[in-house]
């Protein structure tokens, strides 16, 4: 029987916890908080969440170090919040997401603590390699986080691998068990109720046999030998054989630096492992390798990167639509414009949401939050950010540094979710809280946005309604038009009986309507506008939907 992909007609919204929203007043965001906001995300037309992770964890990485992943860390409510928030959001219509994060665990993780004591059967469940305190390491890769990806074990004797932060050693996937673990706590959250899985670097979880030496240049030394590794697929496979194929579910694979090509080897609809993936292209428009090499925003990077996924995945894939996540700045602050902060917030709401996918938004994403400036560096939580920090550049004087780690920080997109103008944002009751507030935020927070009918806030209640109301968002065939141009964005999307046409201006310009032949204007209803009076140019940074209708 045919699958119902339910997953099609949504809209999700991702809550990195820590920042939401504290509930229980100790400054630390948690699912109490979670629980009071339901309705306003449900109003904002989310029908979904997906959790960063929730589970025990020492916080080394903020949660992406798991040390125990069947159960709800205590500081954010522990499994009775936890129950009382599924309730809540299946009680509304809505789905849940969990973050399933096993490449790697904590180094406080109980598995580990055995298997560098040797205990079976947990002995073989990271991936070990012999080598002397301060000699050799067993190849030359590098962590995505800190330094080199080999870490010497004093208990064990040995180092152990880590793609990510020290205390994120990986596990090894090639070990029966280690699947069968894996397996188990697919089933124990499924069990539970929760509709899916986002896959934190599933790409990453198969390493090439004997853990070869990378070349001596690339950045990301290694990465050849463990993205898209000799038995990915197979592994993938086992885990939809054996679990996701008996739950009516949907899993999302995080998938750095993929083309939509090799995303079809994942997420074909007939022959794939997974529903969707995160693709990283679209963070790449103003920036090499996500974020380290600073860039001037191109927006054609940006059309093609969409576009691409668009073409290459109709008809036999579906796309997961998104600007913001936990890992990139802030959207505004980099492919718009902080002088044009409400006309481009609303462009690209617009530009995204039209698309042929499933749209994720961002805590505070919706209110057009800005990237976090800290006057001082060591303001800094992030573990990849304090490394770099420490590391890069150091020729440059401290300023400059400071000023690329605003523009490159993950902790950018961090601080805490703006509610309203009373202190920290009403974010917490506590005076002081985990990490910081953006200092704008009596400018920009929900309580005035959500009086103001104008405001980014309610402009993306309205989009993400009109998307719900308009079949050809979720059939049509899509259609980039102007594909040169450095100033507009412009596509259709067209289906028997209605068609779309979505212009978006990324100038801070007044400039001329850009109409692609064949779309006769005075046939057609305008939609969607983020001015109050349209002309016969556009205003700056000013976006368009229209309808014909047949
Ligand atoms: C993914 C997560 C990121 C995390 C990393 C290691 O990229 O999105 O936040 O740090 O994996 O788990
Ligand atoms: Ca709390």
């Amino acid at each position: 029987m045919e699958r119902i992909r339910w997953y099609k007609d949504m809209v999700f919204y991702q809550i990195w916890p820590r920042s939401f929203k504290d509930g229980n007043g100790d400054g630390m965001g948690d699912l109490w908080g979670v629980l009071e906001k339901l309705d306003y995300i449900k109003a904002l037309g989310c029908d979904g969440i997906w959790f960063s992770p929730i589970y025990p964890s020492p916080g080394a990485d903020c949660g992406y170090d798991i040390a125990d992943y069947m159960d709800i860390s205590p500081e954010f409510g522990g499994m009775e919040a936890f129950k009382q928030v599924l309730e809540g959001v299946h009680a509304r219509g809505m789905k849940l997401v969990m973050d399933l994060v096993i490449n790697h665990t904590s180094d406080e993780h109980e598995w580990f603590q055995k298997s560098r004591q040797r205990i079976a059967p947990y002995t073989d469940y990271y991936i070990w390699r012999k080598g002397e305190k301060d000699g050799k390491l067993p190849n030359n890769w590098d962590s995505n986080f800190e330094g080199k990806a080999w870490t010497w074990d004093e208990v064990r004797g040995e180092y152990y691998l880590h793609l990510f932060a020290v205390k994120q050693p990986d596990l090894n996937m090639d070990n029966p068990l280690v699947r069968e673990e894996v397996k188990k706590i697919l089933r124990f959250w499924l069990d539970m109720g929760v509709d899916g899985f986002r896959e934190d670097v599933i790409t990453y979880i198969s390493k090439k046999d004997g853990l070869p030496n990378d070349r001596v240049f690339p950045i990301y030394k290694g990465m050849r030998h463990y993205n898209h590794g000799p038995r990915i697929h197979e592994y993938l496979a086992e885990f939809k054989r054996d679990v996701l194929d008996h739950y009516d579910c949907f899993t999302l694979a995080e998938a750095p630096l993929v083309s939509p090509k090799r995303a079809l080897s994942y997420i074909d609809e007939h022959r794939g492992q997974m529903d969707m993936m995160i693709q990283f292209q679209c963070q790449c428009a103003d920036c090499l390798f996500t974020d380290y090499i600073p860039l001037p925003f191109s927006l054609r990077r940006m059309k093609k990167a969409f576009t691409d996924w668009q073409y290459k995945l109709a008809g036999r894939a579906w796309n997961m639509l998104y600007l913001e996540n936990h890992d990139h700045p802030r959207i505004i602050s980099r492919y718009g414009s902080e002088k044009f902060w409400k006309e481009s917030g609303k462009t690209l709401a617009t530009a995204l949401l039209f698309q042929q996918g499933t749209p994720f938004i961002y805590q505070g994403q919706e209110i057009g939050m800005l990237n976090w400036q800290p006057e001082n560096p060591d303001m800094y939580e992030d573990v990849q950010t304090r490394y770099t920090y420490a590391h890069s550049s150091l020729n440059k004087p401290a300023e400059v540094r400071l000023k690329k780690m605003w523009r490159s920080s993950r902790d950018s997109a961090r601080t805490l979710v703006q509610w309203d103008d009373s202190a920290n944002a009403g974010f917490t009751t506590a005076v002081k809280s985990w990490f910081h507030v953006n200092p704008n935020y009596p400018r920009i927070n929900v309580a005035q946005q959500d009086a103001d009918p104008d405001s980014i806030l309610n402009f993306y209640r309205k989009a993400i309604a009109l998307r719900k109301s308009l079949p050809a968002v979720r059939h049509g065939e899509y259609r980039e038009h102007l594909r040169l141009s450095g100033k507009h964005y412009v596509y259709s999307r067209t289906m028997p009986g209605e068609r779309l046409l979505v212009v978006c201006s990324f100038s801070g310009k007044e400039t001329k309507l850009p109409l692609p032949r064949g779309f006769d204007l005075s046939q057609a209803e305008l939609l969607l506008c983020n001015y109050a009076t349209p002309g016969t140019g556009l205003h700056p940074w000013e976006c368009r939907v229209y309808r014909w209708q047949e």
